[in-house]
């Protein structure tokens, strides 16, 4: 049976100063912000057309989104999480960091036949960042392909959200109840750790190579490349089938609601998932 899930939609990070947060996606990373509310706590940026990234400063007693309350969501901590990158932009990439004062590190991913470069660095608020160059000819590309926006100048030519790593403290329990209780499709477990890969698409597929698809990467709460952690209570978005998803989330009995076609549920865990209809 083919997944439902389509393609990866927004992310949450939980920041404890806006205004900085703000600073620095809209100066390093070049997002235009679509909606900024001090009081909330609330700051949403547009990454392409079809994705978000959005930054919550948790409020004492006040949820960040109320309509979430119910399933106490949070935006991650020490999220790891990749951008997408022409390759040919990488080495401009690197200056930029360093003009923009940002210590990097870069890891080749590929085979000597193959290489696969990709830079690390961190964001002000601990979480890791990734730039992966994608294929923009290879056949394998997602529901909401990456995009060119014209970033300005000075800032990182991101071209999408290309995955997202949440830490799990119950791995197999984990790996049993991502494909069961979502549908989320198991691509690929590393061998050195507990580290699964999800391709956010209707079948698994191998990661790598220049894929353009998105990913859900769950590991165990350790350090891994490049010093990243996973995210703890997570607020991750997807495209999906809503209703497939919803059938399967209310036979595995796990709290969520549905609101205009949208599903949120609390993963035991703590993180909590959004499935958003098809655009
Ligand atoms: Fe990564």
């Amino acid at each position: 049976m083919s997944s439902p899930i389509l393609d990866l939609a927004g992310l949450t990070l939980e920041v404890n100063h806006l205004p900085r947060g703000v600073r620095f996606y809209t100066q390093v990373l070049g997002l235009e912000v679509q909606h900024l509310d001090e009081a909330a706590g609330v700051a949403r940026f547009g990454v392409n057309a079809a994705q978000t990234l959005t930054l919550w400063k948790p409020v004492t007693r006040q949820p960040n989104d109320p309509r979430l309350a119910p399933l106490r969501a949070r935006g991650a901590s020490h999220l790891h999480y990749a951008w997408q990158i022409h390759p040919s932009d990488l080495e401009r990439c690197k200056a930029l960091l360093d003009a923009h004062g940002l210590p990097w590190q870069e890891i080749d991913l590929g085979t000597p036949e193959r290489p696969d470069p990709t830079v690390y660095f961190f964001d002000p608020f601990g979480h890791g960042l990734e730039l992966r160059g994608v294929d923009l000819d290879d056949e394998r590309q997602p529901t909401y392909p990456p995009e060119e926006t014209g970033r300005p100048e000075q800032a990182l030519p991101v071209l999408g959200l290309r995955e997202v790593a949440l830490a799990f403290g119950d791995y197999p329990a984990m790996k049993e109840r991502l494909p069961r209780a979502y549908g989320f499709a198991l691509a690929k477990e590393q061998p050195d750790r507990d580290f699964a890969q999800f391709t956010l698409g209707p079948a698994p597929e191998l990661d790598g190579n220049g894929t353009p698809r998105r990913w859900l990467y769950a590991w165990d709460p350790q350090v891994g490349l490049a010093d990243m952690l996973g995210g703890d209570h997570a607020h991750v978005q997807f495209y999906a089938q809503v209703e497939q998803v919803r059938a399967r989330v209310e036979a595995e009995g796990l709290p969520h609601l549905l609101e205009e076609g949208r599903l949120a549920v609390r993963d035991p865990e703590g993180h909590v998932f959004e499935f958003l209809p098809p655009r």
